[in-house]
C-alpha cells in the first residue's frame, strides 16, 4: 500500500471512496467540479494492487483567524473503502497531508468531521460551534422594526455570482472561521444547484437586500411546500444568510421570515451569537440545538500564535505527539522560549480556543489545561478574547 500525490487524472477515483459511503458513485462532472476549486497536487491517495483504496484532499484556504488572514488547509474529501479500513490508511494519509501542509507554511488546517472520534489523535480540536433552528411564522415577529433602508431582488444564477460574493467576502474578512470563496467556488459549489442537494424542495433561490447599487445582506434558500387538512406546512429551508451590519442582518431575516404561505423557517449552520436571539420577539421558540462545526489543527503552533497578533504574558507550553516539531514552549507572540511555563497543554485543546469559541477556563474545568503558575488561566483568555463567535456557514 502506497500513499502518494494523485496524478491530475485521478480526481474521480480519489472521489471515490468518500463517495462510496454517501452512497453514490462519482460521475466524471462530480470530477470535474472538483478540480475548479481543489488542485490535484494537493489531493493525496493511498494505492494498492493498482487500485486506489482511499483518499484526503486539501482546499487552499485564505482563512479569516482573530485578527488576520491566514493561508490555512481545508481538508476534505477524506475516505478509506470498507475493504480497507483500520489498516491505518487514514493515519499516513494525515500524515502526508499534514508534512505537507507544514512544508508550504500553512499554519492551520481545518475540516468539519463525519464523526468527532476520528481527527482528536491527529491533533484536531474542536474549534467552532454552530445551531440549528426551525421557527413558526407566527414566532417571526421582531422586538423593533427593521430599518436597512434598502430593497430586495430577487436573482437569477448569473446575477448572484455578481451581486452575492462582494457581501460574503465582507462577512467573511471579519468572521472567524470563514474563508474566501473564489469566483469558481461559488460556481462549483456555493451557488450550484444540485438536484442531488434539493431534498425534495424547489429550486434554489437567491435574494440580495440592496441601497445604491450596494449589496447589504443575501440569502440562498429554496422552498418545500406542503400541506395538511388543506393548510400550509410549507417550509423556507435557509442554505446560507448574512448582510455586512447589524440592520442589514435583521432584513435579510425579516425578509425570510415574512416568505408568506410558509408555515416555518429552518435554518442550520447558524454562528452561536445569532442576533436572532435577541431581534426576536420569541426567542425560546428557536429552541436552537448546538453541536460542533470547524476542528482545528494548529499546523505550526509558532505561526498560529504569531497570525493572531496575541499581547500578554503567559508562556504556553505545548504537547503534539503527531507533529512533534510543535512541541515546545511558547510565548504568545508565536516565539519559542526557553522560560518556564504557565500552561501546559496538548496543541488539540490549544486549537480550541484558538479562533474563540472556547476558553482556557473551559478546558481547564474539563482537565485539559494545567496552570502551573497562579493567574496564568485568566491572562491567557484575556489575551485569547474575541468579540465574536467563529462562525463557518459552509460543510467543505
Ligand atoms: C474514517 C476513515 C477514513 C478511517 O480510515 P481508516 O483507514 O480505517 O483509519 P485508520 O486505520 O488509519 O485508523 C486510525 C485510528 O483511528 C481510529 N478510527 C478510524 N476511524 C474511526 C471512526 N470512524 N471512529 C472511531 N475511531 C476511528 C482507528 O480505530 C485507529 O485507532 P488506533 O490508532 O487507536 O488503532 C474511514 O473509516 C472512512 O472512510 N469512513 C467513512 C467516511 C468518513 O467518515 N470520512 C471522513 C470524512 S471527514
Amino acid at each position: 500500500m502506497e500513499v502518494r500525490l494523485a496524478k491530475p487524472e485521478e480526481v474521480l477515483s480519489g472521489i471515490t471512496p468518500v463517495s462510496h459511503y454517501f452512497g453514490s458513485v462519482p460521475t466524471e462532472e462530480t470530477a470535474r467540479r472538483f478540480s475548479q476549486v481543489l488542485r490535484s497536487e494537493r489531493m493525496h491517495v493511498a494505492e494498492e494492487d493498482g487500485q486506489i483504496v482511499g483518499g484526503a484532499s486539501a482546499f487552499e484556504f485564505q482563512f479569516t483567524v482573530p485578527g488576520a488572514i491566514v493561508p490555512a488547509t481545508g481538508v476534505t474529501i477524506v475516505g478509506v473503502l470498507p475493504t480497507h479500513t483500520r489498516r491505518g490508511i487514514l493515519t499516513q494519509l494525515m500524515r502526508a497531508q499534514l508534512d505537507d501542509a507544514y512544508e508550504r507554511g500553512e499554519p492551520v488546517a481545518c475540516l468539519w468531521a463525519s464523526e468527532e472520534t476520528i481527527y482528536g489523535r491527529y491533533g484536531y480540536g474542536m474549534a467552532a460551534l454552530c445551531g440549528e433552528t426551525e421557527i413558526k411564522r407566527v414566532y417571526g415577529s421582531f422586538r423593533r422594526p427593521v430599518e436597512h433602508g434598502g430593497a430586495f431582488r430577487l436573482l437569477s444564477h448569473e446575477e448572484a455570482l455578481e451581486a452575492i460574493p462582494p457581501v460574503y467576502a465582507r462577512v467573511a474578512a471579519e468572521t472567524p472561521g470563514m474563508f474566501a470563496r473564489s469566483r469558481e467556488w461559488w460556481e462549483a459549489r456555493a451557488l450550484h444547484d444540485s438536484e442531488a442537494r434539493r431534498d425534495g424542495a424547489g429550486e434554489m433561490v437567491r435574494v440580495v437586500l440592496e441601497r445604491d447599487g450596494q449589496g447589504l445582506a443575501y440569502a440562498i434558500y429554496r422552498l418545500k411546500m406542503d400541506f395538511e387538512a388543506g393548510s400550509s406546512t410549507g417550509e423556507v429551508r435557509v442554505i446560507e444568510a448574512m448582510g455586512v451590519s447589524p440592520a442589514a442582518t435583521a432584513g435579510i431575516w425579516r425578509y425570510l421570515l415574512d416568505v408568506d404561505w410558509m408555515d416555518r423557517v429552518q435554518a442550520d449552520l447558524l454562528p452561536v451569537d445569532h442576533p436572532l436571539f435577541f431581534l426576536l420577539e420569541h426567542p425560546r421558540r428557536l429552541r436552537f440545538r448546538i453541536g460542533d462545526s470547524l476542528w482545528l489543527r494548529l499546523v505550526d503552533v509558532g505561526a498560529a500564535l504569531a497570525a493572531r497578533s496575541l499581547v500578554g504574558d503567559v508562556v504556553l507550553e505545548v504537547a503534539d505527539a503527531f507533529c512533534p516539531w510543535n512541541e515546545a514552549r511558547y510565548s504568545l507572540a508565536g516565539a519559542k522560549t526557553m522560560e518556564d511555563a504557565d500552561l501546559q497543554l496538548d496543541v488539540s485543546d490549544l486549537a480550541s480556543v484558538y479562533l474563540g469559541a472556547f476558553t482556557f477556563a473551559q478546558l481547564q474545568r474539563a482537565g485539559l489545561v494545567d496552570e502551573l503558575n497562579e493567574g496564568a488561566l485568566a491572562r491567557a483568555d484575556a489575551a485569547f478574547r474575541t468579540d465574536r463567535a467563529p462562525w463557518c456557514p459552509e460543510i467543505f
